[in-house]
Order: structure tokens, then sequence, then C-alpha cells
């Protein structure tokens, strides 16, 4: 793509500019005024969700040039391609194919002359026997005992996913099973394996090993502290060879697209779980990373999870892109970065199951299109990803919507919230109360999205407003209600956030699925790193590091 061919040249991209300045000055609380029903007129359902975008600063004609915009992204035709299995990673050249780890069994997606289904089934059979038999209370540790613990050890994709969604359906861990209670120890600073160190029993205890790339310093410290730990407590370490080999064998459980590393790193072959290049590392929750998520809330609810990901999937292929969930939520994001300068976006969703989820987010959104070279190569000339942070809605009530209410930034936010809750709390008098609970946080939710539109007119006119006391309101806010928050919804809801994404990628002609930006930090990390233990070569670094370095060097001394 040339210049003069890029998207900010289009015709619907300079009809949106030239609209953009005329809506502005516009308020959310005139756009409301101009016609009743303004909400069911953006209000979209699909998939069990409700989706309102009406709290956006658009028209209808808004909408219709954002989706002309799409069209001549040629939007319909980049999904079909992303979900046939063609190279969308330019710079990988390879497909992303995580909608392939949801396709039900009897479906077919030959993908360069292989059909992947039945390799994405045959992991999923290999996980089921082992969720079953760690469930059944089968696996046992190298002394024999049942494993109580599980760690999962990963960080990024191998981490964000299973941990936001093991604690989203904490509600639907099987009961009649041998309980296994799943952690996860991401950071490389082995703060929170330290923790797990110190509390659990290394003969009950089993790691799940999780890298794509099997080369990630951060899991593979954690690792390796790990299995010190394991040998020094259960074989004599490591001087018990036969008690060595059970370890390794029992103790870890390794996930990765690269099978001799892992064997390498002495996970057993039968205790290895593949996953494919083709499936990129923050859209791996679908397959063998999501092991962890399986173990926590059994198989059937894990292919319920893959299930709601693949109505999604269908939703987005199918819909005609004017109710197209994932369409319409990208465009709302498009319009609010690229026409209006709302370049930060919160997420907040009032549940707190989805706790884990906003960070989840940050790294899909911010991973994925942080970018600024387009996929020819050109610089971008436009806004690509905003900042993207979040925290759960009540919680950040009391601590940064203050900035939202009443700061300089215009941000975006997304109220997430499920309408029904709490329907299975046997005891009546807690049901009651849990319920009323849940009224209070879904009236929180619909009130805050409503005092960030109106600001001060959503009181009375007659009450003053001393300047402390004034709210702008004209924040844009979509708010996505689930009927329940279950394995199928959740799934789709998540699916819906990978569409999204890559529909903004589509049409700001970036690449989605590398993350080239990461790389730099890591390799001169590595330097650093040898610069710190030998003590050598801090010549060659800046002022300020060299610097730093020093003072590290002082306390070692106890300078
Ligand atoms: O450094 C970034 C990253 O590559 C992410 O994209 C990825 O999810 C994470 O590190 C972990 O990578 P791996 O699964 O290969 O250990």
């Amino acid at each position: 793509m040339t210049q003069s061919t890029m998207i900010h040249h289009s015709p619907a991209w300079q009809r949106l500019a030239a609209h953009a300045t005329e809506m502005r000055d516009v308020h959310l609380k005139s756009l409301f005024a101009e016609y009743p029903g303004r909400s069911a007129r953006f209000t979209r359902r699909g998939v069990g969700l409700t989706l309102d975008l009406s709290k956006h600063r658009w028209r209808d004609e808004t909408l219709a040039m954002l989706l002309e915009l799409a069209r001549e992204a040629d939007l319909e035709r980049a999904i079909a391609r992303l979900q046939d299995g063609e190279r969308v990673n330019l710079s990988e050249d390879r497909p992303a194919l995580h909608t392939a780890l949801r396709l039900p069994p009897e479906a077919s997606l030959v993908v360069e002359g292989e059909d992947v289904v039945p390799d994405v089934h045959e992991t999923l059979a290999r996980m089921q026997a082992m969720v079953e038999k760690c469930h059944a209370g089968q696996w046992r540790g190298a002394t024999g005992r049942p494993i109580t613990d599980v760690v999962n050890l990963g960080v990024g994709g191998s981490d964000l996913g299973p941990l936001m969604v093991t604690h989203a359906l904490a509600d639907y861990r099987p009961r009649e099973v041998h309980q296994v209670d799943i952690h996860f120890a991401s950071t490389m600073d082995g703060s929170q394996l330290a923790d797990y160190l110190t509390r659990f029993n290394p003969a009950t205890t089993l790691f799940v090993l999780s890298s794509k790339s099997f080369t990630t310093i951060d899991t593979l410290s954690n690792a390796s502290t790990a299995r010190d730990w394991l040998m020094t407590r259960l074989a004599d370490g490591d001087q018990d060879t036969e008690m060595s080999e059970l370890v390794m064998r029992q103790h870890f459980i390794g996930v990765s697209a690269k099978p001799e590393k892992m064997s390498e790193w002495g996970i057993d072959p039968r205790h290895q779980l593949r996953f494919w290049e083709w499936v990129g590392g923050r859209y791996s929750l679908w397959g063998a990373i999501g092991l962890p998520i399986a173990l926590a809330v059994g198989m059937d609810n894990f292919r319920e999870l893959l299930a709601g990901a693949h109505d999604m999937d269908r939703h987005f292929r199918e819909t005609p892109l004017e109710d197209n969930l994932p369409v319409l939520l990208a465009l709302a994001g498009i319009w609010n970065v690229n026409f209006l300068d709302v370049r930060a976006h919160s997420i907040l969703p009032y549940d707190g199951r989805l706790e884990y989820f906003a960070s989840y987010l940050e790294q899909l959104e911010m991973e994925s299109n942080g970018k600024s070279v387009t996929n020819s190569g050109e610089i971008t000339p436009y806004s690509t990803c905003p900042v993207l942070w979040g925290q759960l809605g009540p919680n950040a009530q009391h601590a940064f919507y203050q900035l939202l209410h009443q700061g300089t930034q215009a941000v975006e936010c997304d109220f997430i919230a499920p309408v029904r809750r709490y329907d299975r709390v046997e005891d009546p008098a807690t049901r009651a109360h849990l319920k009323a609970q849940h009224r209070l946080t879904l009236a929180n939710c619909v009130a805050q999205s409503r005092v960030l539109m109106l600001g001060d007119e959503a009181l009375p006119s007659d009450v003053p407003r001393p300047s402390h006391k004034r709210y702008r309101g004209n924040q844009p806010s979509t708010t996505l209600l689930l009927d329940r928050l279950t394995p199928r919804s959740l799934g789709a809801l998540i699916a819906l956030y990978e569409h999204k994404v890559f529909v903004q990628a589509t049409l700001w002609d970036i690449n989605p699925f590398d993350q080239w930006g990461v790389e730099l930090g890591k390799q001169i990390a590595s330097e650093t790193e040898q610069i710190l233990a030998s003590r050598r070569g801090a010549e060659t670094l800046d002022d300020s590091s060299r610097g730093l370095l020093d003072v590290v060097w002082q306390a070692q001394d106890g300078t």
C-alpha cells in the first residue's frame, strides 16, 4: 500500500474527518435530546450479549460512514481470510487460527493442505484424560500421594487468559471430584512462586510449565526454581536417580509449540501438550494453554467456553456489518481514537469474578494493536491502539473515577455486567442479601455511565453547582450486558474482544498477531544481566544505567 492508497486518504475517512469537526462540540446529552428511542437505535443483541452503543458521540450518519470505511478496508473479506486460515500474520508469514481451536469435532478446516481440526480435538482429548486423572485423585506425585495443588508457570498469554477465566468461572468448579487448587506464578522475580514454595507440600504439587516458545526467561527461571525445590525435598537433591525421574514425570506437565525444547528441559513426552505456531500467545487460552481452566472447572465447562467463542466466531463471519457486535464495538473505538481524539480506554466490569478481565484485555488489545507501522512498512499517519487499562468498576469508583468525572482526559469506557446472578445460592436469606448486592452493583453500573454521559444534567437544574462540584459529562461509553456469566457467555465475551481487535487492526492496516516491540527490551535485559553479574562492561552503558548499577553493587558490597 502506498501513502495515497492508505485508509486515511479513502473517501469515507475524509468524510468522517469533516463530519468529526461538527461532532466534536456536540454534547452527548443533546444527542439524546434529538429524538426519542436513541438507545434502541444503537443497541444490538446477539450471542447472549446486549451491546448498548448509544452513549457514543455519534449519529446514524456517523455509523453509516464508519461502515463505509469498513467496506473500503474490505473487512468482510479480511474476516473470511482470518477464519479460513490464510497467512494473515504477515511479518511471521503464518495464519492466526485461534478460531480453529473452538471448531466442533465434526468441522473440517484444511489449512495449507492439512485438516487442523483432528489435531485440535486430539489435544483436547489428551487434556481431558489429564483432567479426569487429577479429578479422580489418580494423578499421583512421586511419593504416591494424589496431587492437591497445581501451579501454572507462564507469563503473558501463557498466564493472563487462564488466570482470568479460572477466576471468572470459580462458581463452576465441579463438586463431586477430588479437589485440586489452581495457582498462577508469572513474575520473573519469583514473588508468587516463593510464597507457594513456603506453603505447599512438594509431594502433592504439580507444575504446568506453559510457554509457547519455551524460551521465556521469566517462566524458565520460575521452572528451574520449582524443579530444584522438588528435587531437594523429594529426590535427595537429584542424587536419587529413580526418584528424580519420577519427580520429572509426575510433577511437570509442559504446554508449548516446541516439543523438542520441552523434551530438552526434561518434560516426559507423555506429559507434553502441544499447540501450534499459528496460535498467537495472547489468543491461546482455547487449547492446551487452557489446561488450568479445565482443571479448575472440568472439561465439560471448558468445552462450553469453546462453544461460546465459536458462537461468536459464527456471528462475526455471518452477520451483516451493521449488526455485527465485534465490528460495531471496533468502529466505536475507531471513531473515538481517530476522529474525536479520545485516546484512553477504560475497562470496567461490574462483577467481581471479572477481576482480571482488564489485565487480560491490556495484553490482548495493546500487544496486538500497539503498532505504528502498516503491513507494508509505512509509518501510520494516524493513531492506533489507545492506552487501555481497567479495574473492577465498583472499586475503581473509589479510585480513578475522579479522573473520569472531573479530570482533563477524554476516556472511552466499557461497562460490563451480568443481568442475573446468585440464582443458585441455596440458603434463601444469603441469596436475598447477595441478590440485593447484585442489584446495588447494577444500579451503580447504570448510574455511572449516565453521569459520565450527562454530567451536571443528571441532577435537577436548581441544585447549586460550585465549580468544584461541576461535572462536564460527555465521556463516551459502551455498556455490555450478559444474561449470566457462564462458561458459554464468557467464551462469547472474550471472542467479541478478540474480533474487535482484528477489525481495528484491519482498518488501521496493522498486524495484530506479532509483537516485535517487546523483543529489544528482552535482548538489552539479557546483556544488562551479564554486566550486573560480572561487573564488567558497564562503561558501554549510558550514564543513568551505570549509576543505577553502581547503587546495586554498592548495596551488595555493604558500602
Ligand atoms: O514477550 C511477549 C510474549 O511473547 C507474549 O506475546 C507472550 O504471550 C508471552 O511473552 C509469553 O510467551 P511464551 O508463551 O512463549 O512463554
